[in-house]
């Protein structure tokens, strides 16, 4: 596992931009795995600046809400809204879980390039909230209360946050040839020393990752502040 600690959270986005676009230049049909959420907007708005020709790139995101009452809450909603309407992607290349055939949608695809991950405050990855398996794959899972205070702020209060999500499993992320994951700000660095220093275990789904071969963590100085303490 490669730390790679960054002065900023605009630093980070730029970083992983840069290696992204140099992915898709190698290969046109890239297969990216995506997340959601407010570490991956700085990203994103990076992503929308840059002349990168989408056409051939495949997208599969990470996971969705089950049980949404607006659709403007849905992460396919975020999706649209921060990156797909703003580049050249065809919408028939871009994927959201909706059932257990989600693995065998990545498999046929030819399996993820590169996936990209957040983590949240309790060291998730996707969806898969502490003691989530290893060896699970894409599924509808309930979410925890840590999570679901942790996402309130995307909606309008915290009843109308869903109990329920769709996510790729532990087991289908770590099939993904190359991982990053992304963790930005103060509130992560907790999440960040757990999924660095800690074995692998499934009280804490990020240390996961290390059992993976090639997995960087892109990191702003304020997530990596607890590292080493
Ligand atoms: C979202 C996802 C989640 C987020 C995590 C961090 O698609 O997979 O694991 O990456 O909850 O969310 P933010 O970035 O909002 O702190």
């Amino acid at each position: 596992m490669k730390t790679i600690i960054l002065p900023s959270k605009k630093k980070v986005a730029e970083t992983v931009a840069d290696l992204i676009q140099e992915k898709i230049k190698k290969k046109p049909n890239l297969v990216l795995g995506l997340a959601t959420g407010g570490t991956m907007m700085p990203l994103y708005k990076e992503l929308r600046k840059r002349k990168i020709d989408w056409s051939k790139v495949k997208t599969f995101n990470l996971d969705e809400y089950v049980g949404i009452k607006k659709k403007k809450d849905s992460y396919h909603y975020f999706m649209d809204k921060y990156l797909f309407s703003k580049i050249n992607i065809k919408r028939k290349n871009t994927h959201f879980p909706k059932n257990k055939d989600y693995d065998s949608e990545i498999r046929k695809a030819g399996g993820i390039d590169l996936q990209i991950l957040g983590i949240g405050v309790n060291d998730h990855i996707g969806f898969n909230e502490p003691r989530s398996s290893f060896t699970s794959k894409t599924r509808v899972v309930n979410l925890s209360d840590e999570t679901r205070r942790s996402n309130s702020r995307f909606f309008q209060s915290l009843n109308s946050v869903p109990k329920k999500a769709i996510t790729m499993g532990i087991s289908t992320i770590l099939k993904a040839k190359e991982i990053y994951l992304i963790a930005t700000g103060r509130k992560k660095a907790l999440a960040i020393q757990k999924a660095v220093e800690c074995k692998p275990n499934e009280k804490i789904p990020a240390t996961a990752l290390k059992k993976h071969k090639r997995v960087s963590f892109f990191l702003d100085k304020k997530a990596s502040g607890k590292l080493g303490d």
